[in-house]
């Protein structure tokens, strides 16, 4: 095994996208995905079953594009990084058993790894350099590309919300705040609905809320009251934590309102102010958290980082409390199979242990469990 520019073929499939990526060290050789999303409009949201059954479908064909668009075969493959949680537990499922099989048959090393700390470990591919989104990834002589010292990543998706601490990309990364309900992805999903938008809700969202008035209606920012804030010295218990289902049933009760009164519903002012709500109180928190622990770098991932008013007023707070934002391409952002890739080379390159072919997928596997060993 190359352990210095390891060869790391990654597997994705905690939600409805199947990812394989390869990754040599932390360059990028391909970042294919299949993603089941159209077959889930109709319902107006992922269906467990019918995610886990369009992985495996689109498994082998995705390993197959994957290893002929690298130019490798398995055979030259070092090392097998899979998805083990958090996610759906049926999708994830097929991935992780896929791994296996793929592992038992050529007598690679399996490495079960955190699907969001791969979020921020897609921030070292050398591809993000170009775009100018990397938040380091600079090859230290002898040794892996490093992070920042001072990294955090926001994480938001319609899987979930949360602001992380990165001690190490490989063993010490801290949740410091989350979604207490549902994540800010679902709320535009749900909000879209309501609002008769089709899904998924965040791209229409988006698009309209652009001819709305975010002032025009003051929707609620969740958690912000002073009993779950507190103080920098005594901070309350949901100080950087999110909450979205409140905004969600206010947005439904705002429409039920005009239509109450025989009024037309002001779709474009409620998409803009129910945006504005979400992004104001998703970079508020980001940014105190940042700040009161001391962290100078911030990568911003999920799927909602495609948001445009999400962009840019997190790229403005952070400006203005002087933290870098990088945002990694918008391909890498989604749930895909590189940034599991990315992260597996990173173990390796640390010298970390496989994992013990026995493990079982963890559909709630907290953030601090980096790799399973077991
Ligand atoms: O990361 P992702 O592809 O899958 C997971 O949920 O893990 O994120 C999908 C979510 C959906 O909820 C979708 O509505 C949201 O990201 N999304 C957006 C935008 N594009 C996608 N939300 C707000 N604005 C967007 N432009
Ligand atoms: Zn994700």
């Amino acid at each position: 095994m190359n352990r210095a520019q390891p060869l790391v073929l990654g597997i994705e499939s905690s939600c409805d996208e199947t990812g394989v990526g390869i990754v040599r060290g932390t360059e990028l050789l391909t970042n294919t995905v299949s993603s089941s999303m159209d077959e889930h409009v109709r319902f107006g949201g992922v269906i467990p079953e019918i995610a886990s059954r369009a992985h495996l479908d689109a498994f082998i064909p995705t390993l197959d594009q994957a290893l002929a668009d690298a130019g490798v075969r398995l055979a030259d493959i070092d090392a097998i990084a899979v998805t083990a949680g958090p996610g759906l537990a049926g999708a994830l499922m097929v991935g992780v058993c896929a791994a296996k099989a793929l592992a038992v048959a050529t007598g690679k090393p399996l490495y079960a790894i955190n699907h969001l700390v791969a979020h921020v470990g897609v921030g070292l591919l050398d591809q993000n350099a170009a775009d100018g989104g990397t938040p380091g990834g600079s090859a230290q002589p002898g040794g892996a590309p490093q992070l920042p010292a001072h990294l955090g990543a926001l994480l938001v998706s319609g899987g979930h919300t949360e602001i992380l601490k990165i001690n190490s990309l490989t063993d010490d990364v801290q949740l410091l705040g989350s979604t207490i309900d549902d994540a800010a992805g679902e709320a535009y999903d749900k909000v879209a609905r309501i609002l008769g938008l089709g899904y998924p809700g965040g791209p229409a969202i988006d698009k309209l809320a652009r001819t709305g008035n975010g002032k025009a209606i003051r929707f609620p920012r969740g958690l912000s009251q002073p009993k779950y804030m507190g103080t920098a010295e005594e901070p309350g218990k949901h100080r950087y934590d999110w909450s979205f289902s409140g905004l969600k049933t206010a947005v439904a009760r705002c429409v039920e309102q005009f239509e109450a009164r025989g009024e037309e519903v002001p779709v474009a002012d409620i998409a803009a102010s129910f945006q504005e709500a979400v992004v104001d109180i998703i970079t508020s928190k980001a940014v105190l958290a940042c700040r009161e622990h001391g962290i100078t770098d911030v990568l911003l991932g999920g799927g909602v980082a495609a948001n445009s008013r999400l962009r840019e007023l997190t790229a403005q707070r952070c400006g203005s409390a002087g933290i870098r934002l990088h945002v990694p391409a918008l391909n890498l952002c989604t749930d895909n199979g590189a940034m599991v890739a990315a992260l597996g080379a990173q173990l390796v390159m640390a010298g970390k242990e496989p994992s013990d072919i026995g493990f079982a997928p963890d559909s709630s596997l907290p953030v601090t469990s980096v790799l399973l060993d077991a």
